[in-house]
């Protein structure tokens, strides 16, 4: 059999807004991508994966799309894109594209007509509901809350109704049940088909059925219970809708974003090989393993990898799709804080850097690579609440403002927020680090001087380099890798991460500080080291800090 394309490849992700500005307005764009093809292909890469570039007001910088076959104006046009997806096949690079299911912008034509009368058929295109009146007190349908910290209705007082949207209040959420709605989703997607994309990173996928009883999560004001938006059972009709009457139809590459903590289980009736509806699907169960996610009550101290949950969360995975599905696998993504601040530390930038890759590139799973994490960049050190250009930041404030000061909201968007892997990509030192000539509302890490993509091509030894080599390895023994079963070495242990792929052997120490480890080298050929040095006694490796060793055997 075959094997599909995308199980041998390696991906990219960008958000195009922080990129590359080519024009000069301070927002990244289409030709910016363009101009920057040659690197990723440099780099090893077979496909990106693009966040959305569709026409949007940007209040949740694209996910709220006002015209789905609209190309946003900051960022081109139709024939910029089409170009992209041009120069990108002639250099063997795929082009996968967002796709938004789950709601549009409040300012999409249905939406507005929706909201035009009292009981407009375009309100069938979104959940519209009255409110509860409890002691003549009119409330929200539902005590839900939001993913962005608010409850998730919204009052228009020229209908009397509420709207429902999981995200931000200008993100209503799309009526799935509505079979008029699914058409015109279908249509959007064959239209990306058509002109030329190569699939789909599907959205929220996880959210498009509600729990339509539409009733209380408990008796509190607002409550969040993502069970109630997630995983549902008629999610799969859809899906299977989707599928045959799309995807299937072209050679269309699918990977769906699953929150709402989907289980392995769950994870496996998306994508299983048999019946799966999806290519793969991303879990969520490996990020945060530093206790960083909802931190506001800890200090700094308190974040630490915990290596063993990390291990073992990969593992089930692993363990329940192997043979009978594939996964992505990636450190970070836009919704993130940067995997280097996360898992690795600035003091050992270029080990913390180069070991998270090495972990990352061999495991049986395709990787996706976000954009700046080759180069190890880091979390931001915003100054104010105005520096975020986050709408789910903003909310956050606003949540917290009341009980917390200003200087430790900001402190914690610095560690928590999406903001983060928003920052611009660093690609040199010279102004606002080659992004762009000018710069409005993003903004720039201080540390670009020392971190950015030209330094690291000149170095000798650099994070950069670390994974072109890496990739160009995962490439040469790509056929075992895609057919081996990974197993874990000393999974118990609390600083190493081991596993084994065979023939190779991938050992990375996850400390600041020296860690010794059982390990008896005799047969292994070293193919990587991150240090000049590998010291070994009586069959134990002494692993200095973020030490990595990738061996064969
Ligand atoms: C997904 C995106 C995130 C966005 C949300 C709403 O989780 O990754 O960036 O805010 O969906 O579209």
């Amino acid at each position: 059999m075959k094997e599909k394309w995308f199980k041998k490849a390696v991906g990219y992700q960008i958000y195009p807004r922080s990129f590359k500005d080519s024009n000069g307005d301070g927002v990244g764009d289409i030709n910016g991508i363009i101009e920057k093809l040659p690197y990723l292909k440099d780099l090893g890469i077979d496909f990106i994966w693009i966040c959305p570039i569709y026409q949007s007001p940007m209040d949740d910088n694209g996910y709220d799309i006002s015209d789905f076959l609209a190309i946003d104006k900051s960022f081109g046009n139709l024939l910029d894109f089409k170009n992209l997806i041009k120069k990108a096949h002639d250099l063997g690079i795929k082009i996968i594209v967002d796709l938004v299911l789950n709601h549009s912008s409040d300012e999409h034509l249905w939406f507005q007509k929706a909201i035009s009368s009292k009981d407009n058929e375009y309100q069938e295109y979104y959940y519209f509901k009255e409110g509860r009146y409890e002691n003549d007190v009119r409330k929200p349908p539902t005590n839900w809350q939001s993913f962005f910290s608010q409850s998730a209705w919204t009052y228009v007082e020229s209908i009397d109704k509420y709207y429902l949207h999981i995200f931000s209040k200008k993100m209503p959420d799309l009526n799935w049940t509505n079979p008029k709605l699914r058409n015109e989703m279908k249509k959007i997607a064959r239209y990306y088909l058509e002109l030329g994309c190569d699939g789909f990173r599907l959205d929220a996928i996880a959210h498009l059925s509600k729990d339509n009883t539409f009733t209380n999560i408990n008796d509190l004001e607002l409550a969040f219970d993502s069970g109630k938006f997630s995983n549902r059972e008629e999610l799969f009709d859809y899906l299977k809708e989707l599928k045959t009457e799309v995807f299937d139809k072209y050679e269309c590459f699918t990977v769906g974003e699953v929150g709402g903590c989907a289980s392995e289980q769950e994870g496996l009736r998306y994508s299983n090989y048999q019946s799966g509806f999806l290519d793969m699907v991303f879990n969520f169960d490996t990020c945060w393993q530093n206790g960083a996610y909802g931190s506001i009550d800890k200090k700094d101290s308190e974040i630490v990898t915990d290596v063993y949950n990390l291990k073992t969360n990969f593992k089930r995975w692993f363990d329940a799709f192997y043979q009978k599905g594939w996964q992505p696998v990636y450190w970070l993504n836009h919704d993130h804080p940067r995997v280097l601040s996360q898992y690795g530390d600035l003091n050992y930038h270029y080990e913390s850097g180069s070991m998270l890759g090495m972990v990352l590139l061999f495991m049986p799973a395709t990787p996706f690579i976000y954009q700046g994490e080759e180069i190890g960049m880091s979390n931001v050190n915003y100054k104010d609440i105005s520096d975020f250009d986050d709408i789910s930041a903003k909310n956050f404030y606003d949540a917290h403002k009341d009980n917390y000061s200003k200087e430790w909201i900001v402190h914690i968007l610095n560690r928590c927020s999406r903001d983060n892997a928003r920052s611009i990509m660093q690609w040199n030192d010279s102004f606002n680090a080659g992004f762009s000539s000018t710069l409005k509302k993003l903004k720039i890490n201080d540390n670009y001087k020392e971190i950015n993509v030209s330094k690291q091509e000149n170095e000798t030894k650099s994070i950069l380099k670390s994974y072109k080599q890496f990739i160009k390895y995962r490439k040469e023994f790509i056929d075992f890798i895609i057919t081996n079963k990974i197993e874990f070495i000393d999974l118990d242990n609390q600083d190493i991460f081991a596993y084994q792929i065979k023939p190779l052997t991938i050992i990375g120490n996850f400390r600041n500080f020296e860690v010794d480890f059982d390990f008896d080298l005799d047969g292994y050929e070293v193919l990587y080291n991150n240090y000049e040095i590998l010291k070994y006694q009586n069959n134990k490796i002494n692993l200095a800090p973020f030490q990595a060793l990738l061996l064969k055997k």
